[in-house]
């Protein structure tokens, strides 16, 4: 596939315009245009097989049996979060965080150290001596995110990263992740099913519709947001308009998932 990944300055991130990409004769992508200012947060919703995981694996450089033209450049430091943490079970969870991971950072840290404080961050403190296997799912992927966190990356891409917790865990789990880009700031880009999680986390959300986007909303209320914020019924609404979704149906399979 002969994409071209650039390397951008630090400042930059995320540049993308008329992007295709299909598997024989599906056209997924269809010319997608994108930008992504430094530090933005952005959700990416649509119906399944709408080419959302499509479009971050080749943000991320990762989308090797697809074909395609367009013009992508994306920051150096990249990190992925997948819907399973991808911990190696035979490595204890210290050894996956640091999996990789070389030499000091710009405070003079190597990865081992880089490895304690992130998983400090997400709340794994003590627990860098476990096998996978001894973490709940929530917990595992707080290691995901502290394991992505080592790599200190301009841009976050998540792909369903809550999608297989239970809903308390994926509140807290948003929680967590919003507290970490306050913290480090990188541009995210989260794919999600859950319209509340995306307006209760981004500042910006996308509807992927017809290998394009038919949706680029803008969240203009500030964090920490409540789920219990009767501002958000708007945007909710209009997201839900776009998916398709109508409020009134109760139908089970109609809720407000994409
Ligand atoms: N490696 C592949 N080979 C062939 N077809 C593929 C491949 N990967 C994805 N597709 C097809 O591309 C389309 C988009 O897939 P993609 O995984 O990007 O959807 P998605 O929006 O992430 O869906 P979901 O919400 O279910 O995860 C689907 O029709 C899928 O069958
Ligand atoms: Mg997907």
């Amino acid at each position: 596939m002969a994409a071209l990944l650039e390397q951008l300055a630090p400042s930059s991130s995320v540049r993308i315009g008329g992007l295709t990409r299909s598997f024989g004769e599906r056209v997924v992508l269809d010319g997608v245009d994108l930008e992504i200012p430094p530090g933005q947060f952005v959700a990416l919703l649509g119906h399944s097989g709408s080419g959302k995981s499509t479009l971050l694996r080749a943000i991320a450089d990762l989308d090797h049996g697809a074909s395609g033209s367009g013009e992508l450049l994306a920051p150096e430091r990249v990190s992925v979060v997948f819907q399973d943490s991808r911990l190696l079970p035979w490595r204890r969870v210290l050894d996956n965080v640091v999996l990789g991971a070389r030499g000091k950072d710009d405070e003079g840290r190597n990865p081992v150290e880089r490895g304690l404080a992130a998983l400090a961050e997400v709340g794994l403190a003590g627990r860098e001596r476990a096998w996978p296997s001894q973490l709940s799912g929530g917990e595992q992927q707080r290691a995901a995110l502290a394991r992505s966190l080592v790599w200190e990356p301009e841009l976050l891409l998540a792909d369903e990263p809550f999608g297989a917790l239970d809903a308390l865990t994926r509140i807290r789990m948003h929680t967590l992740l919003r507290e970490l880009w306050e913290r480090h700031r990188p541009s995210v880009l989260l794919v999600t099913h859950d319209v509340d999680e995306a307006v209760v986390l981004a500042d910006r959300v996308l509807v992927l519709d017809g290998g394009r986007f038919s949706l680029d909303l803008t969240i203009g209320l500030d964090h920490p947001r409540s789920y219990r914020d009767p501002r958000l019924a708007e945007y909710r609404e209009q997201l839900l308009s776009a998916l398709g979704v109508d409020q009134d149906d109760n139908h089970p399979a109609k809720e407000a998932t994409a």
